[in-house]
């Protein structure tokens, strides 16, 4: 496949032809058995975008692998190349394919892959204001064509065209197009998109591409190059100002402005802005561009405003229209497609990415999954790859939001796992929870440094981390008591005891565990808050949730324990006799045996227990603990 003929985006021209001509963004969906490749090698050359040179290429790679002879062109060729460097192992999610015609620009999505499709998809079509979306006309209607229409209304596509493709095969045959084509509408109906054109074609002989065929007398409706052309995807524009902030360009003392693209509205000089999700108000001095400055700009424009007094704002806030500002919270429910190799897990922390702003994120609840393919809710307690859910989500910080369906900007948003930086999720934003806006944090006189100061101590979370039988507790246990003897003021909180109480409704699955060490770690906060020092003997077998413990308390307040004995240790001593049963298969999802324990990387104590005694290793801990308090030395 090295001869590929590729085809070469003259960008410049394209960007002239975008400034005059209106735009286009659409994304195409189908298999490469319902032609897809054919049809949009053939639209390119419908729209002769083709050079000459692309043409020979093409002319001679057909010849050569179909063998015949003949001088038919195989426009699937132009566009396969994806599959094939798919298949090197080389990752190429979504392709843009940009041209243009008399009247318009087009820039298609073009999604290769199968296993991964919705996840490919899912970045094609949130930024695509149309779908063409293909069945052969010997299939009709096959549950993809349910699956791929869900996601592009998921996604906030309101324009479907719906190509009826392989009419050659069918003998051009009006019976067997009408019957799709009503089906379809039907069924985009019941997904809520409103605007949807069939249409008969042929790719491989290009009838109703590029221009009207003459083989469909009876189709009397435009090509599928026309309707690309002419279909009018003019929204009603919200008309609410909002510019998420992407950089703050202050070259020197005198000049100081907001960077960013309108997602939203319009903005004139003299506008009284707010700088969200705070409540700084001022009004727009200037609208500097490249070109220079305007009077006034609209959504898709990017723009530095300059303000007429000096506010803190910075990357990641949202300047909106001051009489009527975007909503503020920081709990919502939402939409999200998992796009994770591994599962979302409740109540793990994540970054959120919304326009330019990242914040931690968990989701605190899923209310149900989707059957892409039916779209029947079912119950879920974790999604895995290309699922959908409906869930809720809390963040650490408030943002200024808007709904998915009035703004994709300031509505979208996307999941990124903190330990591998992966893109783990798009989500689609819905609404605020009532409870995010209406509980506020209570102010206490009395706080967290008076309470340690009448203790004597500096409130500190010691937090033990290993695997079952490694000896936590029993150090841990040692600790509290030489701390007790020495007057501080202790807790020491148990995984086993809390099992027993507050978190007896946790089991051992990944999900609950997440869940456990949530809640052992907001126990352990409170306890410190209220002036101790807290010892926490946990297994707590993963980065990311010790990563996220760590978070809620202050610098230097959370002490890492890594006791870090061999897993043979652990099993040989057996003090529960846990091992042996999760061995012989009478326990499941046993760490160490049957399920994960990531060691510390960077603990602040990390005990190697072999061969010592753990009164020794107790001292060790009481040791660099008071070291770290600054008190004096224990001798
Ligand atoms: S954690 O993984 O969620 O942090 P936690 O420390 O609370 O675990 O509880 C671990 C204790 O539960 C172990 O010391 C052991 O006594 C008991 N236990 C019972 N089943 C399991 C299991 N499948 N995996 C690990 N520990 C288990």
């Amino acid at each position: 496949m090295n001869a590929q003929p590729d085809i070469v985006i003259d960008t410049a021209a394209v960007a002239a032809a975008t400034a005059s001509k209106s735009l286009l963004r659409f994304i195409t969906c189908g298999s490469v058995d319902d032609g897809k490749s054919t049809l949009l090698g053939r639209l390119l050359y419908d729209a002769g975008m083709l050079s000459d040179d692309q043409l020979d290429t093409l002319a001679r790679e057909s010849k050569r692998q179909r063998g015949d002879g003949s001088d038919v062109l195989d426009f699937s060729l132009l566009t396969d190349g994806l599959d094939a460097e798919r298949q090197q192992g080389i990752t190429i999610d979504v392709a843009y394919r940009y041209f243009h015609t008399a009247r318009r620009s087009l820039i298609v999505a073009d999604c290769p892959g199968h296993e991964q499709y919705t996840r490919n998809m899912a970045t094609g079509a949130s930024n695509a204001e149309l779908a063409v979306v293909l069945v052969d006309a010997r299939k009709g209607l096959l549950p993809q064509t349910r699956r791929h229409t869900y996601i592009c209304g998921l996604l906030g596509i309101r324009h479907v065209v719906l190509a009826v493709n392989k009419m050659d095969l069918v003998d051009y045959d009006q019976a067997t197009y009408e019957a799709i084509a009503t089906q379809y509408r039907q069924l985009a109906q019941d997904l809520g998109i409103t605007d949807v054109h069939c249409l008969p074609v042929a790719a491989l002989t290009g009838d109703n591409v590029g221009s009207r065929s003459p083989r469909m007398p009876w189709y009397q409706g435009n090509s599928l190059l026309e309707v690309l052309e002419t279909v009018d995807v003019a929204t009603v524009r919200a008309d609410d100002f909002r510019m998420p902030v992407q950089w703050v360009n202050r070259p020197d003392q005198s000049f100081r402005g907001y960077a960013g693209t309108i997602s939203g509205g319009r903005v004139s000089r003299g506008d009284e802005i707010v700088v969200q999700p705070g409540v700084q108000r001022a009004r727009i001095d200037r609208i500097v561009t490249a070109d220079g400055d305007l009077d006034s700009a609209v959504e898709g424009q990017a723009v530095t405003l300059c303000l007429d007094r000096e506010i803190d704002a910075s990357r990641g806030d949202v300047i909106a229209d001051a009489l009527r500002p975007a909503p503020v919270a920081d709990q919502f429910t939402c939409h999200l497609l998992w796009m994770g190799d591994s599962t979302l897990l409740p109540n793990r922390t994540y970054w959120l990415k919304i326009g330019t702003r990242t914040v931690n994120a968990r989701v605190m609840s899923i209310k149900h999954k989707v059957d892409v393919n039916s779209q029947a809710r079912l119950a879920a307690r974790h999604l895995d790859l290309n699922e959908v859910g409906y869930c809720t989500v809390g963040l650490d910080d408030a943002i200024a939001f808007e709904a998915y369906t009035a703004n994709r900007t300031l509505g979208g948003f996307i999941l990124i796992d903190r330990q591998t930086n992966a893109t783990v999720a798009c989500g689609m934003l819905d609404f605020a929870l009532d409870r995010s806006s209406n509980v506020h944090w209570q102010h206490m006189d009395i706080d967290k440094s008076v309470r340690g100061a009448s203790k004597g101590q500096q409130p500190t979370c010691l937090w033990f981390t290993g695997l079952s039988g490694a000896g936590k507790s029993t150090i841990a246990n040692l600790v509290e008591r030489r701390l007790h003897v020495l007057g501080y003021h202790t807790y020491l909180l148990d995984g086993d005891n809390v099992r027993h109480g507050i978190n007896k409704d946790l089991g051992f699955t990944p999900e609950a565990r997440v869940e456990n060490i949530r809640r052992v770690a907001e126990v352990a906060h409170l306890m410190v808050d209220a002036g101790l020092i807290v010892l926490v003997s946990v297994i707590s077998p993963y980065q990311s949730e010790r990563r996220s413990a760590r978070e809620l308390f202050d610098t230097g307040e959370f002490l890492e324990v890594f006791v870090d004995t061999t897993l043979a240790e652990c099993e040989a001593r057996d003090p529960k006799g846990l091992y042996q049963k999760a061995r012989a298969g009478e326990i499941r999802n046993f760490t160490g045996i049957d399920s994960p324990y990531e060691k510390p990387e960077a603990p602040d104590i990390h005990l190697i227990t072999a061969g010592q005694r753990a009164e020794e290793l107790a001292e060790q801990v009481t040791r660099q603990l008071l070291a770290r308090l600054n008190a004096p030395s224990v001798d």
